[in-house]
């Protein structure tokens, strides 16, 4: 029989290493809940870091997968597909303002690679200037406008032209754009960097820096896209359309998926600049016109900015001295505590729930959208017990 134990077993003997791991071995999934090999149920508040926004096996990704997973799988971007064309559509009229032309990628990290590609060609200019706590993802060019000095110091000497400024900082962003300036990347909310927000003022501060200067907005909502934090994109939040937009996680609902998306104006690039071979296979593009299909008739960035608002409401009212502050927008939550959060996590994980750090001391939870009010009752609940309310 597969136990936790023989996966694990297994795992340990041939992993990379890189990953922290926890000692338990999901094997299967439904909602909002997974299962372990022993049989264990968690109410899943990881959601494979973010990115199971429609719940585990939501019958409409499962058939699209399965539907297209009998026709075609493979198609390189040299031929033209149904699924791809219809997607690059549906992306374009739902993302903000006049954001419509698609470059089609695996995940949230080649997502920033080729924006920061596609910025230096539309601009002729090289350099990125990012922010403090800021999280863009591990490949060479996307760790260079992430902040966190563990992940970059063993790998440096890292791209040139990066810089980083204080966030929600306009004057300090203010400072750093220069005419070598390609672009601004910043999130809206730092994931990673602990569920933070920035001001709407800063970001409407940083649109108009970027059009005075010729520079760029990249927005990176890998993370806070796709109904996360209550609209279907964080920008609009802030009343904020980016002149490129990253999106990756949720948007293929679980099958690996990045997009860039820009404004028409900026124009395409040119024959042969970027490429991937993965990139806008119909099996990805037939799962992400499903979780498109389903945020939309399920209402799901509507029911994370009502159940956010009820899951903050109920961490607020906790009164556990541990807990420095409660953050959140939508179903994106951070609790910053006074102490490490490894150990509150490993004592969710026994009460039946799981959880990420963003950093050190915040304990983050990003559960799917389609979770039920019990189960957000039960995750307030659990904390309250774990954290000593
Ligand atoms: C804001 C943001 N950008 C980029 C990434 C990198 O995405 P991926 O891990 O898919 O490369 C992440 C991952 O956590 C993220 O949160």
């Amino acid at each position: 029989m597969t136990t936790t134990d023989s996966i694990i077993a297994i795992e340990d003997a041939y992993t990379s290493g890189a990953y922290p791991k926890r000692p338990v071995a999901l094997v299967r999934g439904q909602g909002a809940r997974v299962w372990d090999a022993d049989g264990r149920e968690y109410i899943d508040c990881v959601a494979g870091h973010g990115v199971a926004n429609l719940g585990h096996c939501h019958p409409a990704i499962t058939a699209a997968i399965q539907e297209q997973a009998a026709k075609l799988v493979t198609c390189s971007e040299v031929f033209y597909n149904d699924q791809r064309a219809s997607l690059m559509a549906e992306l374009a009229a739902c993302t903000p303002g006049d954001l419509r032309r698609v470059f089609l990628c695996n995940s949230g990290a080649e997502a920033v690679e080729g924006a920061i590609k596609a910025a230096r060609l539309f601009t002729g200019r090289s350099g990125v200037v990012a922010t403090m706590r800021a999280f863009h993802g591990r490949t060479l060019g996307a760790l260079s406008a992430t902040w966190e000095k563990k992940y970059r110091t063993p790998f440096e000497p890292l791209v040139q032209g990066f810089t980083h400024v204080p966030f929600d900082d306009a004057q300090a962003m203010a400072s750093a754009i220069t005419g070598e300036t390609a672009a601004v990347l910043v999130e809206i909310v730092q994931g990673e960097g602990g569920v933070r927000f920035g001001q709407a003022a800063y970001f409407q501060a940083l649109r108009r820096l970027c059009d005075e200067r010729g520079a760029l907005l990249i927005v990176d909502e890998v993370q806070t896209g796709l109904g996360r934090t209550g609209r279907w994109f964080a920008c609009e939040h802030v009343g904020l359309v980016p002149d490129i937009l990253c999106l990756g996680k949720a948007l293929g609902g679980g099958v690996p998926m990045g997009a860039i998306v820009w404004r028409e104006g900026l124009g395409t690039l040119p024959d042969g600049a970027h490429g991937s071979t993965f990139g806008g296979n119909p099996l990805a593009c037939a799962a992400s016109r499903a979780v498109l299909r389903t945020l939309a008739e399920e209402g799901l960035p509507e029911r994370a900015a009502r159940l956010g608002e009820r899951l903050l409401a109920g961490l607020r009212a906790l009164e556990a001295p541990l807990v420095r502050e409660v953050r959140g927008l939508g179903l994106m939550v951070g609790i910053e505590l006074r102490q490490r959060v490894t150990p509150y996590l490993r004592a969710l994980q026994e009460r039946g729930v799981l959880a990420l750090p963003a950093g050190a001391t915040v304990l983050r939870l990003l559960p799917p959208l389609v979770i039920g009010e019990d189960d957000v009752s039960a995750v307030v609940e659990a904390i309250a017990e774990v954290l000593g309310e």
